[in-house]
Formats: structure tokens, sequence, C-alpha cells
């Protein structure tokens, strides 16, 4: 008769980094998720890429490690990066969360965390890729748009799929209204579908492999 556990345990939290460029309500709600207890990670630190940008502000009366860093004080892309990849592994960052970052991400970050990064773009991917995503919704006519969490990839909102929520287009809606429901819809599916992955990581990359048991 065996006498090993199955009971779930506490896998070892991850170090996540979020990148933002703009206002920061998703970077809120990833933080908001781990303070409740719903994502179990440890948000280690904020990338923006405009060092004016209201996210940065939230993020220091957190007490979230910030690093702005414009991208024109740098000889090239891959430079900027590496920046940004010295202080990724001085924090131990194992995954990356973009949220509203408006930047392309480059060979350098991608080779140091493979399938690691994924962002939140407010539509049913492929639909509507790019910038504004949804006027571009509204503009088109449709009575449904929503919100994607994908891998990032090399290319434009164009990575594997992980998630996606319809959000339902009102004949009287107003930008700002429908603008409204999407950030609600993210703030709700962006944590819950980080909270899948990185538990998953977690088993992954737990010492013992072969183990039963289940992280909580
Ligand atoms: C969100 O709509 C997100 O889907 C997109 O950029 C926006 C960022 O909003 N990629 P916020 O800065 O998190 O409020």
């Amino acid at each position: 008769m065996s006498n090993v556990s199955h009971a779930p345990i506490r896998c070892e939290p991850q170090n996540i980094a979020v990148f933002a460029s703009g206002n920061g309500s998703n970077f809120l709600a990833i933080h908001r998720a781990i303070q409740s207890g719903q994502l179990h990670a440890n948000l280690v630190l904020l990338v923006c890429d405009k060092p004016s940008a209201p996210v940065i502000h939230k993020a220091e009366i957190l007490g979230v490690p910030t690093l702005a860093l414009s991208p024109k004080d740098f000889p090239d892309k891959a430079a900027y990066e590496q920046a940004i990849l010295k202080a990724l592994s001085e924090k131990k960052v194992t995954f990356i969360a973009l949220a509203g970052y408006m930047r392309l991400i480059g060979p350098t970050l991608l080779q140091a965390y493979p399938n690691r990064i994924v962002n939140i773009h407010p539509s049913l991917l492929p639909a509507f890729p790019g910038r504004d995503a949804i006027k571009q919704a509204m503009e088109a006519g449709v009575k449904v748009t929503g919100v994607t969490v994908h891998v990032v990839d090399e290319s434009l909102d164009n990575g594997p799929i992980i998630a996606q929520e319809p959000v339902a287009v009102f004949d009287n809606d107003s930008l700002e209204e429908l603008e409204a429901r999407i950030h609600e819809t993210e703030h709700d599916l962006y944590p819950k579908t980080l909270a899948q992955l990185l538990n998953h990581f977690a088993k992954e990359t737990s010492h013992d492999k072969t183990s039963s048991h289940q992280c909580i």
C-alpha cells in the first residue's frame, strides 16, 4: 500500500513583470488579483516605455518597482530590450504580461522568454488587430466584439490564442460605453487566465515533475 500523499500543495509563486504604456487599469486588476489570492504570483516589476504614463504613478503608490525607459535613448531596439532584460534577470522574472504596452516585442525578449509573454487585446482576434480595436469594431458595425488573451510572438496581435470573452455591441452604444464594458471584461478575464497559466508553469517547473500533487 502506498502512503504517498496526493493532497494539493502550494507551488512556488512565479515572479511576473507587467509591461504597460498608458493608463494601467489592467495593471491594477492584476495587482488586485494577487492581493486577493486569486493570482498566485509576485508582481516584481512594472516596465514602461513612456516615462510620463499614469501607470507609473499607480505602481509607485502600490510599492511595485518600476523601470521606465524611453526607446529613443537607446541606439536600437535590441539595446533597449537588453536593458529591460537585465532588470528582469535581476528580479528573477519568469513570466511577462503585456497590458497596454504599445510596442512590438523584439527577438531579444522573445528568445529570453519563449511562450512566457502574453498580451491582452480588446477585440476577438483575429478581428481588429492593432490600435483602436474598439473603435474599429464599432465602425465595422459588428454586434459582438470582445477580449483576447494570446501568446506574444514577433507579429502584431497574432500569436496563439489562449482565452477569449465576447462583449455585445448595442445599437445605441457610445464608444465610451463599449470601452467601459470591454475593460470590465478585461479586468476579469486577464487575471483569471494568468492564474491558470501560472499554475501550469509552476507545475512544469516544480522540482518534482513526476509528482501527482496538484498546485492550488
Ligand atoms: C486595454 O484595452 C488592452 O486590451 C490594450 O490596451 C488597453 C490598456 O488599458 N492592449 P489599460 O492601460 O490597462 O487601462
